[in-house]
C-alpha cells in the first residue's frame, strides 16, 4: 500500500509540472492562462508561441503521462494501478498544485499514458483525432474523440483486464468535464479553430 500511495503522489506531482505555463512564462514573460482560450496546454501554446514550442509542450506533457504509468508499474507491479498513476498525472495536469490548481485539459498527458498502457488503442485513437483535427480544425473535438476512441478500442480489442475499460471511461469523463466550455462553444459554432 505504501508503494501504491507514493506512486500516486509522485504521479500527481509529475502531472502538476505545467510545461506550457513554464515555456510561455520563460519565452514571453506572460501567463498562458491570460491568453487565447486561457488553457495551460499545447493547443494554447500554439496560439501564444507557435508550432515549435507547442510541439515541445505536447511531447513533454505526454512524456510525464507515460512516465507516471511506467513509474507506478515499476513501484507496484500492478497494471491496473499503473493506469491510476496515469490518471493521477492527468489530474495533476488539470489541477496542478504548483500553479494554483489551474492547469490544462489533460489530453497530451492522456496520449502519453495511453501509449504505454494500450498502444494499439492509442494508435487508432491518434489516427481518428488527427483526421478530425485536419478536417474540422477543432483541436477540442479531436481531443474528445481521442479519449472516446481509446476507450472503445480497449473494449473492442479486449485490451487488459476489465478494469482497463472502466479506467478508460474515467479518462473520458475527465476529458468531457474539462472540455465543457469547448463543447458549448462547438454547439454554438463559436469554438476557436486552428
Ligand atoms: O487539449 C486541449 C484542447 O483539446 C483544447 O484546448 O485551448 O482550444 O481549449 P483549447
Amino acid at each position: 500500500w505504501s508503494f501504491f500511495l507514493i506512486a500516486m503522489l509522485c504521479s500527481y506531482l509529475l502531472g502538476s509540472i505545467s510545461f506550457s505555463y513554464i515555456l510561455v512564462k520563460q519565452l514571453k514573460k506572460v501567463d498562458i492562462r491570460d491568453h487565447g482560450s486561457g488553457n495551460a496546454g499545447a493547443t494554447n501554446t500554439l496560439r501564444v508561441l507557435g508550432k515549435g514550442p507547442a510541439t515541445i509542450v505536447l511531447l513533454l506533457d505526454a512524456l510525464k503521462g507515460a512516465l507516471a504509468v511506467i513509474l507506478t508499474l515499476w513501484m507496484t507491479d500492478n497494471p491496473t494501478w499503473s493506469i491510476l498513476g496515469g490518471i493521477l498525472a492527468i489530474i495533476g495536469h488539470n489541477w496542478p498544485i504548483f500553479f494554483g490548481f489551474r492547469g490544462g485539459k489533460g489530453i497530451a498527458t492522456t496520449i502519453g499514458a495511453s501509449f504505454v498502457i494500450a498502444w494499439q488503442a492509442a494508435l487508432v485513437a491518434s489516427v481518428v483525432a488527427i483526421l478530425v483535427i485536419l478536417l474540422f480544425r477543432y483541436v477540442s473535438l479531436g481531443s474528445l474523440l481521442y479519449t472516446i476512441t481509446l476507450s472503445l478500442m480497449i473494449f473492442i480489442l479486449h485490451i487488459g483486464p476489465p478494469s482497463y475499460f472502466w479506467m478508460s471511461l474515467l479518462i473520458v469523463l475527465l476529458a468531457l468535464f474539462q472540455h465543457r466550455q469547448n463543447m458549448i462553444q462547438l454547439f454554438q459554432g463559436k469554438e476557436r479553430k486552428i
